[in-house]
């Protein structure tokens, strides 16, 4: 195993449509190894996902994994550490909350970015069979967060208002206490 280099924005693999893979791909020992090495670059880098595209990887397979329990974003529940090919979200219910967002890909800042908060995800499991996933809250975020670098898009294209775009030691001192 071994931890990749997390590329950043303005790598153009970070703007590519990541491609389809297929359950025979699956049977190929090397990936595996990139699944490996993507946790291994996730725990390393301190974060709760990583996209393929962000270790410059045009396909579409992302890991997340959110510890749970109290954060500045509420009490949350876990999603243990899970691996998703071809990941489809549907929209269950549009109403919308905001979060202050990072990246990996985009590292020292925070944007504040609304996005629907129950979600399904229809994709394929590390065993190549169909799985889904229905999120609410924060971890829709997540998942709409991650799934986008699989569509060439990252959180900082649906910031509404630019004021809402931060360096994230600035924000740790300024933000209110709660
Ligand atoms: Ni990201």
């Amino acid at each position: 195993m071994s931890i990749h280099p997390i590329v950043k924005m303005g790598h153009p693999t970070l703007r590519k449509v990541a491609s389809p893979v297929t359950p025979s791909d699956l049977d190929h020992p090397e990936m595996h190894t990139l699944i490996a090495d993507m946790v291994e670059t996730l725990h390393d880098a301190g974060g709760i996902g990583l996209a393929a595209p962000q270790i410059d990887r045009p396909i579409q397979l992302a890991i997340i994994e959110v510890p749970g329990g109290p954060s500045r974003y509420g009490d949350i529940e876990p999603i243990p550490l899970t691996v998703f090919f071809n990941p489809v979200l549907t929209v269950l219910d549009p109403a919308e909350a905001g979060y202050w967002e990072g990246c990996l890909s985009v590292p020292g800042l925070r944007g504040f970015v609304h996005r629907p908060q129950h979600v399904l995800v229809d994709y394929m499991d590390i065993t190549g069979k169909p799985a889904a996933l229905e999120l609410k809250g924060f971890l829709a975020t997540v998942v709409q967060h991650e799934f986008d670098h699989l569509a060439g898009k990252l959180y900082v294209d649906h910031i509404r208002d630019m004021t809402q775009l931060v360096f994230e030691d600035e924000w740790l001192a300024h933000q209110p206490k709660q």
